[in-house]
């Protein structure tokens, strides 16, 4: 139960072992991930969408992160503990680029950063890694340029984008990420990088080539009624679960069922018949 490392991704690639990663983002969650045996758990700033109630990741901010980050790395023993850099918390300067990635290691407790982009942010990625800080890449989809993109579609399936994927990969292996995520890339194209890149790559609707897989546990888990996206893979219902529990406790309340006997604490006769 020795807590996973950069070292272990190192060495996870070159056994050919898959990495497992899903997210988290409050205490008890990120337990139960950890005693599942998940070797990382992401606290993305999919937080705006699946927690938060934004139709976003825009407006994430750093004490979002932070807060939800110190939440996490208190329910975790073994899994690496990583998280996301929110929306222009890297793109204003060095300085501050290093500033919010320490935070989430010295006051949230984490133990290394993800930020999405690529050629544009290596300069970034040089200055947080040149402070002791490990960041994983995130590649593909990039929720964040959401605004850019028009859509959360396949990325790179032309020849000009694939090449600007490729390239942009080698940019930020070169300035030195220890791991990639590729979110909605081809399979053939993910497979390709996982191939040429030294840095393992992590996928999310990114085939099974990849040398590490991600989801967002809540779609895992079916928390939503509503739109889930094509890879990600329902574990469970929860949503069904969770709905038919409440209703069942609503029913019973109204009902007169609940609370029963079992359920309340008992007083002696006497001292009861003093009191009216
Ligand atoms: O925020 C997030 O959950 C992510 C994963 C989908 C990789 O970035
Ligand atoms: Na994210």
């Amino acid at each position: 139960n020795e807590r996973v490392t950069t070292a272990y991704f190192r060495e996870a690639k070159k056994e050919g072992r898959p990495v497992t990663m899903l997210t988290a983002y409050d205490y008890p969650m990120a337990k139960m991930v950890d005693d599942a045996g998940i070797d990382a758990i992401l606290v993305g700033d999919s937080l705006g969408n699946v927690v938060l109630g934004y139709d976003s990741t825009i407006p994430v901010t750093m004490d979002d992160m932070v807060h939800h980050i110190k939440a996490v790395t208190r329910g975790v023993r073994r899994a690496m503990v990583i998280g996301d850099m929110p929306f222009l918390s890297c793109h204003l300067s060095r300085e501050e680029s290093v500033r919010n990635a320490g935070r989430i290691l010295q006051e949230g407790g984490a133990r290394a950063v993800k930020l999405e982009g690529g050629r544009e942010v290596a300069e970034a990625i040089r200055a947080i890694v040149a402070a002791g800080i490990p960041v994983m890449g995130h590649l593909g989809l990039t929720p964040q340029s959401i605004n850019q993109m028009g859509g959360y579609k396949v990325q790179g399936k032309d020849e000009a984008a694939a090449r600007k994927l490729i390239d942009d990969a080698r940019a930020i292996q070169e300035a030195g990420v220890f791991s990639i995520v590729l979110e909605c890339v081809p399979v053939p194209l993910a497979k390709m990088l996982t191939e040429t890149l030294d840095v393992p790559t992590i996928g999310i609707g990114a085939g099974p080539h990849c040398n590490g897989q991600v989801l967002v546990t809540h779609d895992l888990l079916g928390m939503y009624g509503g739109f889930s996206p094509k890879f990600a893979k329902r574990y469970a219902q929860l949503h069904e679960d969770i709905s038919r529990a409440l209703q069942a406790y609503r029913e019973e309340v109204q009902s007169g069922t609940f609370p029963g006997p079992e359920h309340g604490f008992g007083m002696a006769e006497e001292v009861m018949a003093r009191l009216y």
